[in-house]
C-alpha cells in the first residue's frame, strides 16, 4: 500500500488505512508505540462509529491492541493514553478494562502516568445536587498506560537519548501536568496535545527508533517524532484528517528550513547554503527533500 503522505529524513510515513486492515508494519519492527484510540463516547469522527456498545468497543480494542502487540519488537514499548473511566453511555472502568485486556494479549505492565489535564471542563452532569441519592464523580484526568512486549530495558537502537536532565526529573514523577489541545485549533474532535507524545518518545525511545501511531488522527504523534529525530509510521482511516497531518508536518518543515536559513545566512563568511525555503515537494503522495543539483 502506498503511503498517504510520506518525507524521507527523518523518515515518516502515514497510511490511511484502517488499523485492523493495514499491512504496511512488519512484525516485531516497532520501538515505541504512542497513541490514544477512539474512546466510544460519541466523538463524530467521519468513517470510525464512536457509539458501540461497552462488550462490542472491548472487542474492537481486542482486535487492533493484538496488532500492536504483534508490530512492537521484544524490547518495545506502548504508551497508551485512555480515559480513567468513561460517564456518557453508563459508567465504565475504561482504564483499568483496557490495561486488564492488553495484560490478557501479552502485554507486560510497567506503568501508569497520570495526565492532569488542566484545562478540561467536563462538569456538565452533577447527578444528584446537594444529595447523596445518585452525585457524579468525575477526575478530570487521562492515563497513559505504560506497557511493554517481553523486555523493559532497551537492548536495541541508537542508545542516544537526547532528554534533559529537569525534563527525566520531572517526568519519571508520574503526574504529568498540561493543558489539553484545543479541537478548533487543531481542527480535529479529539487531538492530544504536542506535549504529550514529545515526553512519551524523548522519555522512551533512542534516537532514530521507530515510533508508531495506529490511530494518528492530526497526525500529533507524527509531528513530534519528526522533531525529535525518530523514524515514525502512522495510520488513520479518515482521509480529512490525513490530509490535515500531512499539512501540520509540512508547515513544521517549511517552519524549520526557514530557521535554518536564516542561521545560514548569518553564517561568519555570508554564504547561504540553501537557496530555497521550500525544500519539500508535495505533489502526488510523496513528499522529499529536493535534489539539491
Ligand atoms: C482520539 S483520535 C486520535 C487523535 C490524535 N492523537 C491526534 O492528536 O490528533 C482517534 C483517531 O482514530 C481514528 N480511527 C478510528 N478508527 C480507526 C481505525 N479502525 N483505523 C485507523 N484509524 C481509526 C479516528 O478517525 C481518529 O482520528
Amino acid at each position: 500500500m502506498r503511503p498517504f503522505f510520506e518525507i524521507a529524513e527523518p523518515e515518516c510515513r502515514l497510511y490511511n488505512a484502517d488499523v485492523l486492515a493495514a499491512d504496511m508494519v512488519a512484525p516485531e519492527s516497532v520501538d515505541l508505540i504512542v497513541t490514544s484510540p477512539p474512546y466510544n463516547v460519541e466523538v463524530v469522527y467521519g468513517t470510525h462509529k464512536d457509539n458501540l456498545s461497552y462488550a462490542e468497543y472491548l472487542e474492537f480494542c481486542a482486535l487492533w491492541l493484538q496488532r500492536c502487540y504483534l508490530w512492537l519488537k521484544p524490547d518495545g514499548r506502548f504508551c497508551l493514553n485512555i480515559p480513567l473511566d468513561k460517564n456518557r453511555g453508563g459508567q465504565q472502568s475504561v482504564g483499568a478494562d483496557l490495561t486488564t485486556l492488553a495484560k490478557q494479549i501479552g502485554f507486560q505492565y510497567h506503568s501508569t502516568i497520570v495526565w492532569n489535564e488542566g484545562n478540561i471542563s467536563r462538569r456538565t452532569a452533577w447527578g444528584s445536587w446537594l444529595s447523596a441519592s445518585a452525585p457524579y464523580v468525575i477526575a478530570p484526568v487521562e492515563l497513559i498506560v505504560v506497557l511493554y512486549k517481553h523486555e523493559w530495558k532497551k537492548s536495541s537502537g541508537t542508545r542516544q537519548s537526547d532528554i534533559t536532565q529537569e525534563e527525566f526529573i520531572e517526568w519519571t514523577n508520574g503526574l504529568w501536568t498540561f493543558n489539553g489541545e484545543s479541537k478548533k485549533r487543531v481542527g480535529h474532535p479529539a487531538p492530544f496535545p504536542l506535549e504529550l507524545p514529545k515526553r512519551c518518545i524523548k522519555l522512551f525511545s533512542y534516537v532514530g527508533d521507530l515510533v508508531l501511531d495506529p490511530f494518528a488522527g492530526s497526525g500529533t504523534t507524527l509531528l513530534a517524532a519528526v522533531m525529535h529525530n525518530r523514524r515514525s509510521i502512522g495510520i488513520e482511516i479518515e482521509p480529512t484528517y490525513c490530509e490535515l497531518a500531512r499539512e501540520r508536518i509540512l508547515e513544521y518543515l517549511r517552519t524549520r528550513q526557514y530557521a535554518l536559513q536564516i542561521y545560514e545566512e548569518r553564517e561568519p563568511y555570508g554564504e547561504l547554503v540553501s537557496t530555497t525555503t521550500e525544500n519539500y515537494r508535495t505533489a502526488g503522495e510523496g513528499v522529499f527533500p529536493e535534489s539539491s543539483e
